[in-house]
């Protein structure tokens, strides 16, 4: 009888080690824990041994069904965990992924790409390590003439890459201070009637503040085609204006002066701080300067290889870094190439 027990809690033991699942360990615990099970049947024959026996073998066999019992609570332990680490609950939370934002400035980049190629203009490009020519001569501002001092330029010293006798094409490089050199490459390229617009980073040797930086960005636009008139720049201005807010702006046009148009205009919008009042953000003047525009020179359009007799044109150049700040309120220019996540956040 002895033997009889220890066999079944042996082979209990065996088939509890490899049972893999609940259904299977239910199984074993029937086969011999159960009331037809091989231990509660053995357990039945106790009766017909002499009393000392009874007592011994009982106390035994009660022993090995405790001992199972355990080894097989164990066991449903072991399986059900196994079972809620192969569970993946699909209605639990993910995990946050953190998004980058946009800078402010791609944002009105995109705005304005946008709304110029709803009026039909090529959005082009140009090279901001750019020729001394294509930045100044060719847009009429002659080497050593006054109207250079407009711009703070990095004019980059590139003296070891042409031989000593070369002198002239010495310091022919300079960081682009403006988009407008893609008037005439634009012009050359693409032949008239010819409309686009370029924005880009510019370059100048600025002191750097809350208002001043060497990097900044810059939006040129051009049209020449027949009968192009003055007008035509003054409309296509006020229509970018109230698109870009949103509203019917205020606007006012004064002279101005850049060698490459004539005549030159500025146009100005009522402050949007104080609504035309005056206050320290507009100068106490009511008005903020926002492009300067004018009738391409013709001397400028010859550059671009185009008959002046026949067609006439129209460029402005918008302050894309000025115009964020007044649409954003951003107060700062440094903050646009600081990298702080705390201010590309609001955006
Ligand atoms: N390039 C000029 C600047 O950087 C801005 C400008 C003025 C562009 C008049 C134009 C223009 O096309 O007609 O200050």
């Amino acid at each position: 009888m002895k033997e009889k027990i220890n066999n079944i809690r042996q082979e209990a033991e065996q088939k509890i080690q490899q049972v893999q699942d609940e259904d299977g360990l239910k199984q074993v615990e029937i086969d011999y824990l159960g009331r037809k099970g091989k231990l509660t049947s053995l357990l039945r024959e106790l009766k017909n041994l002499g009393e000392e026996k009874r007592k011994e073998v009982g106390k035994m066999a009660n022993q090995v069904k405790e001992d199972l019992s355990g080894l097989i609570e164990k066991k449903r332990q072991e399986v059900s965990s196994k079972k809620d680490q192969d569970f993946t609950d699909v209605t639990l939370l993910g995990k946050k992924i953190k998004r980058g934002h946009l800078n402010p400035l791609t944002i009105i980049q995109n705005e304005l790409e946008d709304l110029f190629a709803s009026m039909g203009f090529m959005i082009l490009d140009g090279p901001e390590l750019e020729s001394d020519y294509y930045n100044f001569e060719a847009l009429n501002i002659p080497k050593y003439h006054p109207a250079r001092d407009m711009h703070d330029t990095f004019y980059i010293d590139n003296s070891s890459l042409y031989s000593s006798s070369d002198k002239n094409q010495e310091n022919d490089l300079v960081m682009r201070t403006h988009t407008s050199p893609v008037q005439v490459r634009g012009m050359q390229k693409y032949g008239v009637p010819f409309r686009g617009v370029v924005p880009g980073r510019v370059f100048r040797n600025e002191d750097i503040d809350a208002c001043h930086e060497q990097t900044f960005d810059h939006m040129e636009g051009i049209i020449v085609d027949e009968n192009i008139s003055i007008t035509h720049l003054v409309g296509v201005l006020q229509e970018l204006i109230n698109r870009i807010f949103k509203k019917e702006m205020n606007t006012r046009i004064r002279p101005g002066f850049f060698p490459f148009v004539e005549p030159a205009i500025e146009l100005d919008i009522e402050c949007t701080v104080c609504g035309g009042k005056g206050c320290p953000s507009c100068k106490h003047s009511g008005w903020v300067e926002l492009v300067p525009g004018g009738m391409v020179h013709p001397r400028v359009l010859e550059y671009g290889r185009v008959d002046t007799n026949k067609y006439s044109g129209f460029a402005f150049g918008l302050g894309t870094t000025r115009l964020a700040m007044m649409k954003y309120g951003i107060e700062d220019i440094r903050m646009f190439n600081s990298g702080d996540m705390r201010f590309l956040e609001q955006f």
